[in-house]
């Protein structure tokens, strides 16, 4: 029996330690695993190849997806995707494990609704804004990433006395910036799900300034289209000499963290227990309340991820009092 792996949209780490996963359990389970190189563009262009363990040897910490990803506007064309489906039929695959997001999720939708080719989704994004999963893949690695980037900012914010607003990436989804917000101890962050207070901040800094503080990090969600009425901001209201950081691709990589290698084996090992089912059409596995179960690609494209509440009342506690009501 066939089947394939391919990683799709933004990449993130851990895709490679789950890429490892599945080319050596699926030899283990008497299956024959295939790479799909370049994402769904690769697919159209029959980039298919049959692997073996020295295909994933030496890659359980390396950042990034050694098979490649891509954003395809051509997948979106039946044409294209028949071309896709034949190209499978060659190799006779006709189940495929995707990393990737739920825009990858849906369109592996629609073709399984063509062509009948089955699949389950693993949610992989640093953006952790997929509805139905308290874990996308990558997530871990990119906050560690940021957290890295932020103490090495402090040192320089601190020595020169200066406000640095750090823009973190997440599309709409203030995610990353929350976390590191809080665990980074920044003193204002503005992310686009919570209608920021800038005069309880102004306020509570201030009386920090009064009593000595010298300098002070700003975590800005991009999503917030924010960074630059915050520099704006802190050089009028607080009148503090600011820079800006602009995070960007860097939170994509690195090496896999503990945590996502231990997560991708997880969601790989289900991927597979599940797509060998007869019942198994198009999923996508989930991590809800610690544990892994499978969703409909509906439900999960037609609901939008929520921040956890918890992480919401950490950042009224210190970002918001206006919100408390
Ligand atoms: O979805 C992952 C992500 O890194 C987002 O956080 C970011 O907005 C976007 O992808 C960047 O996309 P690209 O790599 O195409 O510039």
């Amino acid at each position: 029996m066939a089947i394939a792996i391919m990683s799709s949209g933004g990449d993130c780490a851990g895709m490679n330690p789950a890429i490892k996963y599945f080319v050596e359990q699926s030899i283990l389970k008497k299956l024959n695993p295939y790479f799909i190189y370049d994402g769904l563009e690769g697919l159209i262009d029959n980039k298919i190849k049959k692997v073996s363990f020295e295909n994933v040897s030496g890659i359980i910490h390396l950042g990034g997806t050694i098979i490649r990803s891509s954003r395809s506007k051509r997948f979106f064309d039946k044409k294209y995707r028949l071309q896709a489906y034949k190209n499978l039929k060659k190799h006779k695959i006709t189940k495929i494990i995707v990393l990737g997001g739920d825009g990858s999720f849906r369109a592996m939708d629609v073709f399984y609704n063509e062509f009948g080719i089955k699949f389950v989704g693993i949610p992989a994004t640093i953006d952790n804004d997929i509805y139905g999963t308290d874990y996308c893949l990558g997530v871990d690695t990119a906050l560690n990433m940021i957290r890295n980037a932020v103490d090495a900012i402090r040192d320089t914010a601190s020595s020169f006395e200066r406000a640095f607003v750090i823009e973190t990436m997440g599309r709409e989804c203030g995610y990353l910036a929350l976390v590191s917000a809080i665990t980074s101890g920044a003193e204002i962050c503005v992310i686009p799900e919570i209608a920021n207070d800038l005069d309880y901040q102004k306020e509570k800094i201030q009386f920090e300034m009064q009593n000595g503080r010298k300098y002070l990090l700003a975590i800005v969600a991009e999503g917030s289209k924010k960074r630059k009425n915050i520099k704006k901001w802190c050089e009028k209201e607080l009148k503090i000499e600011t820079r800006v950081t602009i995070l960007g691709h860097i939170q994509r990589g690195g090496n896999p963290s503990v945590y996502d290698r231990l997560m991708a084996s997880s969601f790989v090992k289900k991927s597979i227990d599940r797509i060998i089912q007869k019942e198994c059409k198009g999923e996508v596995v989930v991590y809800k309340d610690s544990k892994f179960e499978f969703k409909n690609i509906d439900e999960i494209t037609s609901n939008k991820y929520k921040l956890p509440q918890n992480l919401i009342d950490l950042y009224k506690d210190s970002y918001c009092q206006k919100c408390k009501g």
